[in-house]
């Protein structure tokens, strides 16, 4: 070695020396978990997982892993063919075919699995953890995600129920007057009002997080995605730190509604660093409604007044068992399960929605 390298080298094992005693540093001032409160589970999950959080905290009561019983809730949900935001009649993409979205999270272990755009299986996040658990990736997508299901043995099936199927096809029929598509002369009593039909896409998803006795939490997002989304079109659902994120020594935290506006912000890491830091899960959704409010530029995507024309909603639960939920408009809800009861509760919100006048 030169007396040029020889320095260099010494110099450069110096600096990284004083990075890692930085760390050490940083690492040492991390606000230490919180202590534990709770005396039995906790789960929460958006509005549509009353079944859900039901399911879990049952499980989660008898021993079962969080994960195990989150995904058991969110099952429920995702094999009901009349719940058309996700899993079975789910609605699907502008073909018509239904494209499922879904992520898990395994706090004990720091595991994660997720898969994308998959078709043909009613229960992606079953899927999403055999992922986490049989391969030594996180995310698989498309027809990779189909085959890999395949070989574990799930089960294909035609998930576009037949009401999913005349959604799609109302849809189809109405949403332009400038293609070959044109609606039925006879009414059907069953159709949808204008107001729900071509312009009111949906972003329709469960998440579901818990938490057991010993401060363990798992959590799982589960969605078919944007209602008539492009073919491949991929949501925030199967993205960690964006529709699902855990961290055992802190909290979880899950999100739902319009992904494009999460994804730009990683919403639930966001949310997870902030408990982290110290903020109430009450406080920590609504700084990441307002981030998402805040990256939407977009005119398109604004009322008049500046203020967006879609919902976003977060819901956190703490290792201690403090939980909340946030929503960009007034009115949402969310499903918990606590102290024995299961309950929907109000999301805290940053807008409220103009009265309608009858
Ligand atoms: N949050 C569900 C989606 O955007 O696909």
């Amino acid at each position: 070695m030169t007396d040029l390298s020889r320095r260099d080298f010494l110099q450069s094992a110096a600096a990284a020396a004083a990075l890692a005693g930085a760390l050490n540093q940083s690492l040492a001032e991390e606000p230490t978990p919180t202590a534990l409160k709770v005396s039995g589970p906790v789960v929460i999950s958006s509005a549509n997982g009353l079944r859900a959080t039901e399911k879990a905290a049952e499980m989660i009561a008898a021993g079962a892993d969080t994960l195990d019983a989150v995904i058991a809730g969110v099952n429920i949900v995702e094999e009901d063919p009349n719940d058309n935001s996700v899993g079975y009649g789910g609605l699907p993409n502008e073909d018509g075919i239904v494209e499922l979205d879904s992520s898990v999270m395994h706090g004990p272990s720091c595991r994660a699995g997720a898969v994308g755009a998959l078709r043909n299986i009613k229960t992606p996040s079953q899927v999403a953890k055999v992922v986490m658990e049989r391969t030594d990736h996180i995310f698989l997508v498309g027809e990779g995600a189909l085959r890999f299901a395949r070989s574990h043995g799930f089960k294909e099936c035609d998930l576009l129920t037949e009401e999913s199927r005349k959604l799609w096809l109302d849809w189809k029929e109405h949403h332009s007057d400038k293609d070959n598509w044109i609606p039925s002369e006879v009414p059907d009593p069953n159709k949808r009002s204008d107001a729900r039909r071509g312009f009111a896409f949906t972003y329709g998803t469960i998440s579901c997080l818990g938490l057991n006795t010993a401060g363990d939490l798992s959590g799982v997002t589960t969605t078919s995605g944007l209602s008539y989304k492009l073919p491949g079109r991929v949501g925030d659902s199967p993205i960690i730190g964006a529709g699902l994120y855990v961290d055992n020594e802190v909290g979880a935290a899950g999100s739902t509604g319009r992904g494009e506006a999460n994804i730009k912000i990683c919403g639930t890491h966001m949310i997870v660093e902030a408990m982290r830091h110290g903020a109430t899960p009450a406080e920590a959704t609504l700084q990441a409604v307002q981030r998402a409010v805040h990256h939407t530029t977009e005119k398109r995507l604004l009322h008049l007044d500046g203020r967006p024309n879609f919902d976003l909603k977060f819901y956190a639960l703490a290792k201690d068992g403090r939980f909340a939920g946030a929503s960009i408009w007034s009115g949402g809800k969310f499903a918990v399960y606590a102290d024995g009861k299961n309950r929907l509760e109000e999301c805290a919100f940053l807008f409220q929605r103009a009265e309608v006048k009858p």
